[in-house]
């Protein structure tokens, strides 16, 4: 049974979700909830083995098609092994990027096919969702430049070029405006205080009240 709630945070490369959400699980602590915070891909032992498959090597390593597979066989063992359990548990989930990364990236950057996309989701992880989505949003360059200065070697998608970045953005926007009701869009161009302000008011606003 699910007592708990599911956040994710989504956006393109170097929009500060990751900093954010420590940030917010500070805040959330510091009130006493119950929180777990974890990542995509990966989340799980198995998850995080398919990771670095993923983000490591070659931009040209995977057709979108077995990425989304991969992908979507890492997600449904994060999902069974990591989150419901959690979520069983009254704890408040917090998820660095989940099924919209795979829409955007493999489906607006990699032009994969939504239908095909929307059947392996539905094989994988049935109807399980986020209640709320947090979307990061900031012109493309500015998210290249920081992700670049983050260096590192999980650079595979980093590498991609500028228009399937444009493309990216604009399909976690369309997301957000298809699903009101979930989603909500972070101005992530601001300073670091400004933005955990307003992660922190959409998240309060969606947690259960005693
Ligand atoms: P991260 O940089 O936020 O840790 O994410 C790792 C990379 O994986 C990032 O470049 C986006 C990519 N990715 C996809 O392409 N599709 C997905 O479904 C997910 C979860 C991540």
């Amino acid at each position: 049974m699910r007592r708990g709630t599911f956040i994710t945070f989504e956006g393109g490369e170097g929009t500060g979700k990751s900093t954010q959400i420590r940030r917010l699980a500070d805040v959330l602590q510091s009130r006493g909830i119950d929180i777990l915070t974890t990542r995509e891909p990966g989340g799980s032992p198995g998850a995080e083995s398919i990771r670095a498959l993923l983000v490591k090597g070659e931009t040209a390593r995977w057709d979108g098609a077995t990425e989304a597979l991969l992908l979507y066989a890492a997600r449904r063992d994060h999902v069974e092994r990591t989150i419901k359990p959690a979520l069983a548990t009254g704890k408040v989930v917090l998820c660095d990027r989940f099924a919209d990364s795979t829409t955007a990236y493999q489906g607006a950057g990699h032009g994969l096919d939504r239908a095909a996309l929307a059947g392996i989701r539905a094989a994988a992880i049935g109807s399980f969702a986020p209640d709320l989505t947090l979307i990061f949003d900031m012109p493309v360059a500015e998210g290249l430049r920081r992700a670049e200065a983050r260096g590192g070697v999980e650079n595979r998608y980093e590498r991609m070029g500028i228009a399937f970045h444009e493309r990216l953005k604009k399909e976690f926007l369309d997301i957000a405006a298809t699903e009101p009701a979930r989603c909500v869009v972070i101005d992530a161009a601001r300073d670091m205080d400004a933005v955990a302000r307003d992660v922190e008011v959409a998240v309060l606003k969606r947690l259960p009240h005693d």
